[in-house]
């Protein structure tokens, strides 16, 4: 048989775990510390609460915890490689993700890379992963996306930080979720939001880069509708990447103009709500943001979604956009993580604002001297620290 001939498996979502922080602070004590009226946050950029790190945390740990809440479930058995998504990386040369192999104890028979552009890499990732598994669909990829959103202290951008891991299981037959083809992509060089090598902040052109984000999942989508894609409203959701929530119904609505159509904020807020609820209480967090408004969605909605094609728009500032869709698959309700990631999200502790900018001011020596991180996360995996310009890992529990 050629290759033109073969039957391309199914491929896509097997399973989907979120991680997030151990801290959070609600955004009325950002606004009453700025005195800022707090519908600025809650309504005009809707968000509610944002994840903060402990000291004891950080993009490994949480990309740990979501890994290892997949490999309790499926085993480690066909899993040849880990792609890490993040643009908080950690080190200029060794990916986060051979430290996350270690932690969840995944075989050495697995390859390891880490990939960075921008909020945009995760789903680089899982088309990589596509690609892979269509080549040998006896494979199993891990897509690891994992970031921590910091801005400095009273800047515009402080309201829409956050962090959070999304893993995903990417293989052929998957039960939540098949990859369709075709995607529809964008480039252009644009300086909307980067950070520097000697920054732990980003810095950000605010406004403009929501017109580089609008910008450039319009010509996602065009390119999208260009390959054969399906049209708007043959999408039961879309999920969009969410720095903030209001600015997925940005989106949403310039979407929407582009097919000819005209929805009032009220419509547009319905059709997104479900893929909102976990991105408005944990904020923004990069890579993951779009999975985890893919997993905010399968969570919360209702109705049946088997056989629904489902949208994901991914922007990563720069600029990168993607757009594809996904079909839900059967039984898909029995493989979700609904009591685990609300009881994740409910279980953070909630800072005033005194401690959240105490946590925001701290950093790491640069010296190469030994240095013990205060324990204080209650997630299975931590940062113990610092010893030879090594970072140093540890289980928290069992
Ligand atoms: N009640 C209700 N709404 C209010 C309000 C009040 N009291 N006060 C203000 N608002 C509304 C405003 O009208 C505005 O709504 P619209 O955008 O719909 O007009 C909204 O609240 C925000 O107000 P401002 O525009 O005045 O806010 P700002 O300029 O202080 O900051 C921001 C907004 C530019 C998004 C800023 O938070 C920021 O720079 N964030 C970081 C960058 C970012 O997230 N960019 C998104 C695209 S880039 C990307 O997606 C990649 C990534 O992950 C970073």
């Amino acid at each position: 048989m050629s290759q033109s001939e073969s039957v391309v498996p199914r491929i896509g979502i097997h399973d989907l775990a979120l991680a997030t922080s151990h801290y959070a602070l609600p955004l009325t004590a950002l606004a009453d510390h700025h005195g800022i009226d707090p519908a600025k946050f809650t309504v005009g950029i809707g968000q509610d609460v944002m994840s903060v790190l402990g000291p004891d945390e950080d993009i490994v740990t949480m990309a740990a915890e979501a890994t290892s809440r997949i490999i309790e479930r499926n085993g480690t058995d066909g899993i040849r490689t880990l792609l890490f998504a993040t643009e908080s990386g950690i080190d200029q040369s060794k990916s986060a993700g051979v430290y996350v192999h270690q932690l969840v104890g995944l075989p050495q028979q697995v390859r390891v890379v880490e990939l960075k552009q921008a909020c945009y890499s995760a789903t680089a990732a899982l088309q990589f992963a596509v690609g892979l598994i269509a080549r040998d669909p006896s494979q199993k990829v891990l897509v690891v996306a994992s970031d921590v959103a910091r801005y400095d202290l009273g800047s515009s951008g402080e309201s829409t930080q956050g962090a959070a891991a999304a893993a995903m299981l990417v293989q052929a037959d998957p039960a939540l979720l098949t990859v369709e083809n075709p995607a529809g992509v964008f480039t252009e060089d644009v300086m909307d939001f980067w950070r520097p090598n000697y920054r732990s902040t980003a810095l950000v052109d605010g406004k403009g880069s929501i017109r580089a984000y609008l910008n450039a999942i319009g010509g996602a989508w065009e390119d999208y509708r260009a390959q054969g894609g399906a049209s708007l409203e043959d999408f039961a959701a879309i999920c969009y990447h969410q720095p903030f929530t209001k600015m997925a119904s940005k989106a949403h609505r310039h979407l929407a103009v582009l097919s000819g159509a005209n929805p009032t904020p009220d419509e547009v807020a319905a059709y997104l709500a479900d893929t909102m609820r976990y991105n408005r209480v944990i904020g923004n967090s990069y890579t993951a943001s779009v999975y985890v408004a893919l997993a905010s969605l399968l969570d919360h909605h209702e109705g049946d979604l088997t056989g629904a094609r489902v949208g994901l728009a991914s922007y990563g500032s720069g600029s990168v956009a993607e757009f594809f869709g996904g079909v839900v698959q059967p039984g898909y309700r029995e493989h979700l993580r609904v009591a685990e990631h609300t009881a994740m999200i409910d279980s953070r502790v909630m800072l005033d604002h005194t401690a959240y900018e105490v946590l925001h001011k701290t950093t790491l020596p640069e010296d190469g001297r030994e240095y013990l991180t205060a324990r204080e996360t209650a997630r299975p995996y931590r940062f113990a620290g610092l010893g030879d310009h090594q970072r140093r890992y540890e289980r928290t529990l069992g």
